[in-house]
């Protein structure tokens, strides 16, 4: 498989940060968004960025303005003809993705391999929406892309070895230590794993056990890790933490998933965590 070209579908938070990995590494890439403006916006995000990382003196001028070179953005998905490699992460929403999969099946070459950065929806039934569903998997990145080490990568019912293997290699060349899941399950290793984790501390709270700020402190001091499991909910956004809770509570039919009647009140309060101002902490405007 020779990989020239890569487009991008969706230029947000993890859009944006796969589009600028896949350009350091040399790749042609194109982010596609709904619009001029918001792909425009997610390339001057990279630009933004790569000068951060010239301020350090990781880089330089000259590396930033090539870089930035091999990026381009669309507000549709017609350079998706020209593609030798697809990576959709667009909005956590099946319909969505099933809608931008049908358009990519239409435009891409056939021998072209898809692959969703979904966090929980079904590869399986994004895949469904083509006619390629072999050539179809999760190539799951943390974020930020550029700088987390870890790839999950997780086939669907339909997806072939080859595929697997394929992606496993991109990852590596991309400078990645992936993983690969041996079948399909709602939101991988990491992603489940940690959404348990963070439940958990959530009902700590509902209970009274502890203050939040006590429940992190005892994480970060007791286990060794480097963020609270109330404030990475903050980070992460309640909204986004329920929506996987939901998923998986669903999918697995699993009340150990079941998340707690505070996270309702909370985001019914509006109170979604670092990006509106308030979650389990305040945050200056
Ligand atoms: N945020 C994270 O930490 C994280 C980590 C790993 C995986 N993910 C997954 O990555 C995906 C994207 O998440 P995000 O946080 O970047 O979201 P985001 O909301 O920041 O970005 C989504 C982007 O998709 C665009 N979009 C929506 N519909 C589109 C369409 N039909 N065609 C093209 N673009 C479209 C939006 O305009 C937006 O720019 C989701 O599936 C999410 O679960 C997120």
């Amino acid at each position: 498989m020779e990989i020239k070209k890569v487009v991008v579908v969706g230029g947000g938070t993890m859009g944006a940060g796969i589009a600028q990995l896949f350009a350091q590494k040399g790749f042609a890439v194109t982010i596609c968004d709904i619009s001029q403006e918001l792909a425009d916006a997610s390339r001057a995000r990279i630009e933004k960025g790569l000068a951060r990382r010239v301020q350090k003196g990781k880089m330089t001028v000259e590396e930033q303005d090539t870089i930035l070179n091999r990026v381009a953005a669309a507000g549709n998905l017609e350079s998706a003809a020209q593609a030798d490699f697809v990576v959709e992460s667009v909005v956590e929403n099946l319909e969505i993705k099933q809608q931008v999969f049908r358009e990519l099946d239409r435009l891409t070459r056939p021998e072209v391999l898809l692959v969703t950065n979904t966090t929980s929806l079904s590869i399986s039934e994004i895949a469904g929406a083509t006619k390629r569903p072999e050539k179809i998997c999760q190539m799951h990145f943390f974020n930020p892309p550029v700088i987390m080490k870890l790839v999950e990568i997780m086939p669907g019912q339909k997806t072939a070895p080859e595929t697997l293997r394929a992606v496993a290699d991109l990852a590596h060349h991309l400078g990645k230590d992936p993983v690969v899941c041996k079948q399909e399950a709602p939101a991988g290793i990491v992603s489940r794993t940690l959404g348990q984790l963070l439940n958990e501390a959530t009902w700590l709270v509902e209970a009274g056990v502890a203050e939040p700020a006590d429940i992190d402190k005892a994480m970060k001091l007791g286990a060794n890790h480097p963020m609270g499991p109330l404030e990475l909910i903050d980070l992460i956004g309640l909204d986004v933490h329920r929506a996987k809770m939901q998923t998986l509570r669903r999918v697995l039919d699993d009340p150990r998933y079941q998340h707690p009647p505070i996270v309702d009140r909370m985001i019914d309060e509006g109170r979604l965590g670092k990006k509106s101002g308030r979650g389990f902490y305040e945050y200056g405007k």
